[in-house]
């Protein structure tokens, strides 16, 4: 039977600004059909977030995903904060428990998965590259997960800032040479490399044959320059594409408390990219 909105349908929705070029609604929306959930997910383009957030409430919407440049904001219009969300201080994820707002971060959750996949973590030395909110949400999930952290940034003081927050070391970009000697695993978590720029990379490919696993968080294009090189140098590559996969992921299981339709989901992002 051809599924139709009903006035039991439930509503789930993304918050950010913009959001027009959001995958999510495509996403998540196939996963409901796909697993028979009488729900729909829309895009709102936010900038009053009060407002908004009152409108949750009142319409009784039951799940958003969060995206820029809200993910911080909408903290105090929460009603209570999962620990890893408020340790990385950014929320992309409300669950609507009854009226009660719980705010998430799969982020993190995002990342260790794709990850998993590939290289158990504990014990691990890992240089991320970058120091803004995707390195947060990256470098606390590492921790975490048992894993040591050098952050590299442009910036050396917010490297700085970061190391403290998941008990790493720092450096600026100019000390790859060293780090790398000492890390096992490099993940990307600045926009170096996302097209139109898809001919940068901030790694040397001298470096790369010293890394087992190399992932970008960069998902346009779907492989990198430096995923192309590391490929080239024998490591194991992660698409940031898996990333955007598995935090959604992680999102359908918080609304819905059933295991996602992986493959569906992965379809959708691919038929959007290629
Ligand atoms: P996101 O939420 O995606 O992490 P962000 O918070 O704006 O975005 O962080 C962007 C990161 O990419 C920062 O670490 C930034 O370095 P600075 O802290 O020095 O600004 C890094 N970045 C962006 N463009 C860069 C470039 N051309 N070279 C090196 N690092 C760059």
């Amino acid at each position: 039977m051809v599924w139709s909105p009903d006035t039991s349908t439930e509503l789930y929705g993304i918050i950010g600004h913009p959001v027009a070029h959001s995958l999510s609604p495509a996403m998540h929306n196939r996963a409901f059909r796909f697993s028979n959930i009488n729900a729909v997910y829309l895009a709102f383009d936010v900038v009053d977030l009060a407002s908004a957030m009152g409108g949750v409430r009142s319409l009784g919407i039951k799940g958003l995903s969060v995206t820029i440049p809200h993910k911080e904001s909408i903290m105090p219009f929460l009603d209570e904060i999962d620990s890893m969300a408020s340790r990385i201080g950014a929320v992309n994820t409300v669950v609507n428990k009854g009226n009660k707002l719980v705010g998430f971060n799969t982020d993190w959750l995002g990342a260790v998965r794709a990850l998993e996949e590939v290289t158990d973590l504990r014990g691990k030395n890992i240089l991320v590259l970058g120091a803004g909110g995707s390195a947060r949400a990256v470098c606390v999930g590492l921790r975490d997960r048992g894993a040591s952290v050098h952050v590299a940034n442009r910036t050396v003081e917010k490297a700085r800032v970061l190391a403290q927050l998941c008990d790493g070391a720092y450096s600026g970009l100019d000390e790859l040479d060293d780090v790398s000697n000492w890390a096992e695993i490099l993940v990307n978590t600045t926009s170096v490399g996302m097209l139109p720029d898809g001919d940068r990379s901030l790694v040397p490919e001298a470096l790369l044959s010293r890394f087992k696993v190399v992932m970008d968080l960069v998902y346009s294009p779907i492989e990198t320059k430096l995923l192309v090189d590391a490929k080239n140098h024998g490591c194991k590559v992660i698409s940031g594409l898996k990333m955007l996969l598995y935090q959604a992921i992680s999102q359908f299981e918080l609304w819905t408390g059933q295991s996602a339709p992986v493959q569906e989901m992965e379809k959708v992002l691919l038929d959007a990219m290629t």
